[in-house]
């Protein structure tokens, strides 16, 4: 038997209809936010990540799925969705149109970590990316998106932010930290220790314990922030409060992506086990000229659908569309005629096997059907149907072509 390789899995039945629940939900909020739907592919150039994501990130260094094509291409299944929609920003030149726009899109991602708990080796994101706004307003926007598709979902969460500066605080920063840094580099792990020299501020965020011990003192980038910087942190946390989204300010959180500048956040979920992180995003304004286009202000986010589904509950759903079942062989003709006419208007379900009365009405409970439509000898000598509402109860025999006409006059 073939199996589904590690790390990846079907999503069926129930998981199916989350899933889709889900991505609608996000999708309607995002509309509403002003983001237009964006598709880009799921290869890509290898190039591209090791520019944007970053060459010192794990997400780069071990989890790529990355090959060679059969044209000597070096490509790779997309670990994340951001840099593939800033190359299509780039690609459709909009960097050189100045103006604001807003996409929105969801997809599978690929990333070769070790399987666990809510850690897939390929997953799904929906994500936001909003080009051409400098204003930390727009920073606020995408966590109350976030925080408004949360709610609608009716799942709980904590909201972590932080500050991560701008060219014009963070190398002097990175100074003071790599000092600190090499004063406690003994105590420090060797992922910490490869770190110094490659991406020193990502030591922060490291899950050792010892290591966090030997953090507690450590400079803190919120303590370090140009003014401009400190102003917009400072305006992003009146604007949360002001809409009482409460949040946390973790020091600590820098993500694992390395193009970030600025508001960084994440959602946390506390029921989902040690893989918490529901949605992280942030600021990315050095990004699109680092790709070689125009500088270009952007922030986004992405949340990891299969961590949420495993918190939202599915809502009840009301009786939809009709059940036509045939009692004597010779109905199925007229009911297949009749299914097809009502198509255009309603969900059908047809059960072709002639079937008892009893058994028709099990078969409506169970494709939860408003109406049920069935056919037996008296019906077809009069050219009539059997027909009863599940929720008035109502049930009547009416001529064929008269029920059609209020269907297609609903
Ligand atoms: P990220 O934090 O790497 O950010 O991923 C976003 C979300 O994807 C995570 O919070 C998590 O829910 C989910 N996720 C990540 N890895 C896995 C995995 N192995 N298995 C299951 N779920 C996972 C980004 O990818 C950025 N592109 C977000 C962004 C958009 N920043 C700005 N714009």
């Amino acid at each position: 038997m073939i199996k589904p390789l590690r790390g990846m899995k079907d999503l069926i039945f129930e998981d199916a209809e989350r899933f889709l629940y889900i991505v609608e939900t996000a999708s309607q909020v995002a509309k509403r936010y002003g983001y237009g739907y964006i598709e880009t592919p799921i290869l890509e150039e290898t190039a591209l990540f090791k520019r944007s994501v970053g060459d010192s990130s794990d997400i780069v260094n071990k989890e790529m799925y990355q090959f060679e094509d059969k044209g000597g291409n070096d490509v790779c299944m997309r670990p994340e969705g951001t840099a593939g929609v800033v190359r299509a920003f780039l690609s459709a030149k909009l960097d050189r149109q100045p103006g604001k726009y807003k996409f929105y899109y969801y997809g599978p991602m690929f990333r070769y970590e070790r399987p666990q708990k809510g850690r897939l080796r390929q997953f799904h994101q929906f994500g936001c990316e909003s080009f051409g706004e400098e204003s930390v307003y727009e920073d606020f926007n995408v966590i109350a998106m976030i925080a408004q598709i949360f709610d609608t979902l009716d799942i709980g969460y904590r909201l972590l932010i932080n500050s991560l500066g701008c060219p014009a605080c963070m190398p002097e920063y990175r100074e003071k930290l790599v000092g600190y840094l090499h004063t406690h580099k003994e105590a420090l792990c060797e992922d910490c220790n490869r770190r110094i020299e490659t991406n020193p501020v990502r030591v922060l965020d490291c899950k050792n314990e010892t290591c966090q011990r030997h953090l507690s003192e450590a400079p803190k980038l919120i303590d370090n922030l140009c003014e401009r910087c400190n102003d917009d942190f400072a305006t992003l946390r009146c604007l949360l409060d002001d809409a009482g989204i409460a949040y946390e300010v973790d020091t600590h959180l820098v993500r694992g992506l390395d193009y970030y500048t600025k508001t960084a956040f994440e959602f946390v979920s506390d029921a989902i086990g040690a893989q918490s992180a529901i949605a992280g995003g942030g600021r990315y304004d050095r990004l699109v000229e680092y790709l070689g286009g125009k500088p270009t202000p952007a922030v986004g986010f992405a949340l990891g659908i299969e961590r949420i589904m495993e918190l939202v509950a599915l809502p009840e759903k009301d009786r939809e569309g009709y059940y036509l079942g045939a009692m004597t062989p010779e109905a199925v003709a007229p009911l297949l005629k009749l299914a097809n006419e009502l198509r255009r208007y309603e969900k059908v379900h047809m059960e072709y096997g002639p079937k008892g009365f009893k058994s028709h009405m099990k078969g409506v409970d169970k494709q939860r059907a408003r109406y049920a439509v069935l056919i037996g000898e008296s019906e077809l000598e009069n050219d009539t149907l059997w027909l009863k509402d599940l929720e008035t109860k109502e049930e009547k025999t009416l001529p064929c072509d008269a029920f059609l006409k209020t269907v297609t006059a609903r």
